[in-house]
């Protein structure tokens, strides 16, 4: 089984935890695209659901399906958010944001009932950090962060799109690439980056996930906290 079709079963699986009714999240990335699709289709056959989108890509993707979507002001209270990670570690600790989708991506886990994550088998990890975490800024205050990120052990770089302009997120602001290495204890970092001042959001998602499914071969298997 190929990578791509790990995303597809674990992405399929859960849609199917969609219940008639349900406020869903809905995550951003190439193995969210699948659950995106999988609720397009269970839309067409009766499924009553609204979406609530992490980023303008999964609002496009699912308007073209034909999934409803609501604003988070309208459904504060998100039954099941559904999403991608770039890492996730055995405590279901998880660094996302390689979409650059972290900040609404967060802001919609923490309004959910349950986050459930979606991933193929390579995104397990026995320690999170060689995935070089994202973090959103402000623009102004990208020196000043970049130093304290870089006193606290990481190498930080400023992302760029592939012509080389300068990356921003939908919410305007750009991405510091910090590649930590092995992050012994993620809790701990978490508290101290939301404590820097010019720090929009990070991509250390803790305590956020309540199970995992991961695509293995050609099953999926179910990790819960
Ligand atoms: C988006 O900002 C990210 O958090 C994604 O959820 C994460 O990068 C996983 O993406 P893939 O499913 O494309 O690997």
């Amino acid at each position: 089984m190929s990578v791509e079709q790990e995303k597809e079963l674990a992405g399929r699986a859960a849609a199917e935890l969609v219940n008639d009714g349900d406020v869903v999240g809905l995550g951003t990335g190439s193995t969210a695209y699948f659950t995106v699709l999988a609720l397009g289709e269970r839309v067409k056959t009766g499924l009553k659901m609204v979406g609530i989108p992490t980023s303008n890509a999964t609002a496009d993707l699912a308007r073209a399906v034909g999934i409803p979507l609501g604003t988070l002001d309208q459904h504060p209270a998100i039954d099941i958010d559904i999403d991608g990670a770039d890492e996730i570690d055995p405590q279901l600790s998880l660094i996302k944001g390689g979409g650059g989708a972290l900040l609404r991506e967060k802001v919609i886990a923490a309004a959910s009932k349950k986050l459930v994550v979606i991933a193929d088998s390579a995104k397990m990890v026995p320690a999170l950090g060689k995935f070089p975490l994202p973090i959103e800024i402000v623009a102004f205050a990208r020196t000043v962060v970049e130093k304290k990120v870089a006193a606290l052990g990481a190498m930080p770089k400023l992302r760029t799109r592939s012509d080389g302009g300068p990356y921003l997120t939908d919410n305007g602001n750009p991405i510091l690439d910090c590649s930590f290495g092995k992050i012994d204890d993620p809790p701990a970092l978490a508290r101290i980056l939301s404590d820097i001042p010019g720090i929009v959001e990070h991509g250390l998602f803790i305590g956020l996930a309540s199970a995992v499914l991961v695509g293995r071969g050609a099953s999926v298997e179910e990790i819960r906290r």
